[in-house]
Order: C-alpha cells, then sequence, then structure tokens
C-alpha cells in the first residue's frame, strides 16, 4: 500500500502517544480515520489537533476497551455507519498497557490485565475486523508489538513477564497470520512493530487502564516514573509513526522503530544463549 488517500483505517489507542500521531498522520494524507481509546479525552484532544492541522480531514472517535470483543464490534458497526463501508483498508492494533512484572509480587489480576489488553486486544481487533479487511480491495494490519516481543526483559533487577508474553504472542500471532492471509486473503498484508525506547504517556496511561486504583505512594511513583521515561526517550511518537507508516508504504513486515530497538535485534540474535545474563546489558549503549 503505498498511498493512504482514502483508505479507511482504524486505530486502537488512538487518543496518546502513537497511537494518536499515526491518527493525525494518516489523517493528514487524506486518510478516514476511526480512533478508539478508553480516554474520550484523549480522543478528543486528538480529534483537536487533527482539526487545527487540516479543518476537512474526517476522523471520527469512540470509547473501546480492546479486551472487549462486544466493545470492539460496537466499534465496527459505527465505522461501517460513520464512513458509509462495507470494508476497512488498515487495521492498527496499537492499544497497550504495561505492568504485571512479576508472578511473585504483581496481583494476578494486574497481570491478567495487561495480557489482556495487549495480547487479547490485537487477537480481538484481528477477530472483528479481518472480515472486513478481506472486503476490501486491498488491507493491511499492522500489530503493534516491542523490543520485548523479541526479548523478554527491561533489565536484569525487574521482572517483566505479562508484557513480555503478550508482546512475543502478538509477534508470533502476527507472522503466522502472514501465511494465513497469502492462502485466504492475499489482497491483505500484515506487519509487526516493534519500537524500541519511545516517548509517550504509556507509564500514566497503564495506571488508567489497570485494575484498581494505586495507593497514593504508588502514584506518586508512576508520576516521577513516567517524566523520566518521556525524558529518557531518544525518540518521539511522532518520529516513531512515520517509521512505522513508512514501514507500511514500503510494504514491509517489520517494522523495528529506532535505532535502540534494532541494536537490540541484533544483539540478541548475535548471542542468544547469554542474552538474560547480567553481563548481556553491558554490551547495550
Ligand atoms: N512507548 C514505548 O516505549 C513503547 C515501546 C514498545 C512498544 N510500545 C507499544 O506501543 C503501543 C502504543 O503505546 P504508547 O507508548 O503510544 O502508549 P500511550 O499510553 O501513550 O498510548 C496508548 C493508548 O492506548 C490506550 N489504551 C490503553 N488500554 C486500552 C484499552 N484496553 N482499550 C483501548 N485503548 C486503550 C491508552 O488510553 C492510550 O491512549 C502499545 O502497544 C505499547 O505497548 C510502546
Amino acid at each position: 500500500m503505498d498511498d493512504f488517500t482514502d483508505k479507511i483505517a482504524v486505530v486502537t489507542g488512538g487518543g496518546s502517544g502513537m497511537g494518536r500521531e499515526i491518527v493525525r498522520q494518516l489523517a493528514s494524507e487524506g486518510a478516514r480515520v476511526a480512533a478508539c481509546d478508553l480516554s474520550m479525552e484523549g480522543l478528543e484532544e486528538t480529534v483537536a489537533l487533527v482539526a487545527d492541522d487540516h479543518p476537512d480531514a474526517e476522523v471520527i472517535i469512540h470509547r473501546a476497551d480492546v479486551s472487549s470483543e462486544s466493545d470492539l464490534e460496537t466499534l465496527r458497526d459505527a465505522v461501517c455507519d460513520a464512513f458509509d463501508t462495507d470494508h476497512v483498508n488498515l487495521l492498527f492494533n496499537n492499544a497497550g498497557i504495561a505492568g504485571g512484572g512479576s508472578m511473585f509480587t504483581a496481583s494476578r489480576e494486574s497481570w491478567e490485565r495487561t495480557f489482556d489488553v495487549t495480547w487479547n486486544g490485537v487477537y480481538l481487533g484481528c477477530r472483528v475486523f479481518l472480515p472486513l479487511l478481506a472486503a476490501s480491495t486491498e488491507g493491511y494490519v499492522v500489530n503493534t508489538s516491542s523490543v520485548n516481543g523479541f526479548y523478554a526483559s527491561i533489565g536484569p533487577d525487574r521482572p517483566h513477564t505479562a508484557y513480555s508474553a503478550a508482546k512475543f504472542a502478538v509477534k508470533g500471532f502476527t507472522e503466522a497470520l502472514m501465511t494465513d492471509l497469502r492462502i485466504n486473503a492475499p489482497h491483505v498484508k500484515a506487519a509487526v512493530v516493534m519500537p524500541g525506547h519511545i516517548s509517550t504517556g504509556i507509564v500514566r496511561n497503564t495506571m488508567r487502564a489497570q485494575v484498581g486504583e494505586p495507593t497514593p505512594e504508588e502514584a506518586e511513583f508512576l508520576i516521577a516514573a513516567q517524566e523520566m521515561f518521556e525524558q529518557a526517550a531518544p525518540m518521539t511518537a511522532a518520529e516513531a509513526a512515520t517509521i512505522i507508516l513508512d514501514g507500511v508504504r514500503a510494504n514491509r513486515w517489520r517494522i523495528l522503530v529506532g535505532d535502540d530497538a534494532i541494536e537490540l535485534d541484533e544483539k540478541v540474535r548475535a548471542n542468544p544463549e547469554t542474552a538474560y545474563e547480567d553481563d548481556f546489558f553491558t554490551l547495550l549503549d
């Protein structure tokens, strides 16, 4: 797909970060875009940003939890009504949350919530929208995994089990889907996106999307963690969105985002057996 003009796109998690920037860039290229999120406030901000840049752009927003099939079905029906369509061309299964790091110290509820949003959200997005992609003449499903989809760690002292499991699932599923599509819907392509560290609101948004309220101490820690996460990131969400959309235009199926992601991919491939030992981290810049 080398051009997004007049294409119909669905973006999950379009109220912040990379999802928001994908919505903005698609809209600026003349696509008709439906964005969903847990946060209507975030979605309204996305729409306002699009309207500032392109007052004629067609963007609709919808509150939906991607871990709920019925929410996604309602979104699908809203997309078909709003754009008077029986197909979509692009699906960005982008929504995801962190959390559920340890099997010992994280609650089972938070572990399962992370897995549910981050993996099931992608799976259900495909379940609900693949028939509409197959009904198009040209389709692309773009599933956001992470560097944690090929490397299940964020450091030797921080367990990261739920998120890594979900992101490995997204990557494995998308790679297997390519053969399924080639046989059953060859006009639809699939891509897996593996960002490195990108400056977004994921820490703050995870707090809102997780089960239960954080204690005041946890909230204070998370606010500081959000600031550090955003400031330390080498790439903006807008730059990441451009790399993702360029990858789609170039018909790529494997989209690494950021020099840190490219470097980690090379180092894990070169040193698979030692990748989870403390020394491995000294190999990373
Ligand atoms: N930021 C990074 O460094 C990084 C790195 C690798 C992968 N990723 C992945 O990129 C994707 C986008 O994340 P981001 O960094 O832009 O974060 P973000 O928090 O800024 O944006 C994600 C959006 O998804 C929404 N969301 C969360 N749970 C949802 C649910 N159940 N239903 C619908 N919407 C929901 C949030 O409200 C938020 O608006 C995620 O899948 C994330 O795991 C991020």
